[in-house]
């Protein structure tokens, strides 16, 4: 088992990640080392575990046996699988089960699954009682490489996504990466998305790597030692960048690299036509002309990056019923928009990017319109 560190001021924290692939069952892997983890954080003896069914089916048992092995006294949450789920009438029916539980200030919300249940358990962990302690144990690539790290927590708000959250950093994350072998092929590329983003904005050998791998569009395909070092990198990569900006005021925001315009595409289509990471790989694709039509970036790399998401099975191209104009409307209003300027993440060269607001609405449309 590898460990990385989230060095914080405050609640440090480990991110355990366990051997891919090998001899290694799940069983034997490290789900079942998630009570002597968390016994080693004193904390204390309840234990409130958080899933939806279908992931609960699968690893339930060999958590909560671990746990209470381990001497905790476990309880279970389950909420349907879904972004529509999602929402304030779900945190209140866990504060219910919390409620009738008498889970107290010592005790251990653990969220099993994937981002929605992983920001889900971790608001509800930030409010009951004010702050009870959280612990997070990812089943899907994405919540592996991105959300289950870095403390961003929360429920969407009918208007919009993520509008209700907090900061609230876990004790620990606990990565067995054999548990992929459930996920669907099109969540494990979604997450590949985010991985390339690592490379684009951090890591420029883990970028060469993924460039090295003759095909990434499936795990099957993926060596272990590989699928170990995509995940380590990049977990490496977040912990780095939330360690120096924990609260996003600055350095963070380049995590948001393909986000920009992807959460533009995400909303035109209503959050029903792709997963979040396809919306970021088009969005990446998009960054990337902009910052080589500002001659910030060279084109050859851009292609590279374009070559590489291909290769991942992603989509690069934006749907056709979305406009550009659409876009660039929508835009205006993303989240991230500071003192009603429009950050964009660009690239300049792989491993780097820069913050800036200088990207005028006739670069997106002539980059994009490919004039
Ligand atoms: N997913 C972006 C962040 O954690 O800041």
């Amino acid at each position: 088992m590898s460990r990385i560190t989230v060095n914080l001021p405050q609640n440090s924290y480990d991110i355990a990640i366990g051997e891919a692939g090998g001899q290694s069952s799940i069983a034997s892997g490290n789900l079942s080392q998630l009570g002597l983890e968390m016994q080693q954080l004193n904390l204390g003896k309840k234990v409130l575990v958080i899933s939806n069914p279908e992931i609960f089916n699968y690893y339930g048992d060999i958590c909560v046996k671990s746990l209470e092995q381990a001497g905790f006294e476990v309880f279970t949450h389950l909420i349907p699988a879904g972004e529509t789920y999602k929402h304030l009438g779900s945190i209140q029916q866990v504060y219910d089960t919390a409620l009738n539980h008498h889970l107290e200030r010592s005790s251990t919300f653990v969220a099993l699954g994937g981002g929605v249940i992983g920001d889900m358990t971790g608001f509800a962990a930030a409010t009951w009682l004010r702050g009870v302690n959280f612990v997070q144990v990812p089943t899907s690539l994405l919540a592996m490489v991105d959300a289950s790290v870095g403390g961003k927590t929360g429920v969407n708000h009918p208007k919009g996504k993520n509008l209700i959250g907090a900061f609230y950093q876990p004790k620990l994350v606990l990565i067995n990466p054999n548990v992929l072998k459930t996920l669907p092929v099109r969540e494990f590329r979604a997450g590949m998305a985010e991985v390339i983003k690592y490379g684009i904005i951090w890591d420029k050998d883990l970028f060469e790597q993924l460039i090295a791998a003759e095909d990434l569009s499936c795990l099957e395909i993926i060596a272990p030692q590989l699928l170990e070092t995509i995940i380590t990198r990049s977990c490496q990569a977040k912990a780095e960048v939330v360690s120096k900006d924990e609260k996003e005021s600055g350095l963070r925001a380049i995590l948001n690299y393909g986000h920009t315009i992807g959460h533009a595409i995400e909303s035109l289509t209503n959050y029903e036509q792709l997963v979040h990471g396809e919306a970021v790989a088009i969005g990446m694709v998009a960054a990337g002309k902009i910052a080589v039509k500002m001659g910030l970036w060279k084109a050859d790399e851009g292609k590279l990056q374009d070559d590489l998401i291909t290769k991942t099975g992603l989509p690069t191209a934006i749907p056709p019923q979305v406009t550009i104009e659409d876009i660039l409307e929508t835009v205006k209003s993303d989240k991230k928009v500071k003192a009603g300027k429009v950050r964009f993440i660009l690239p300049t060269q792989i491993g780097n990017v820069i913050i800036t607001d200088q990207v005028t609405p006739e670069i997106i449309s002539q980059a994009l319109k490919g004039n």
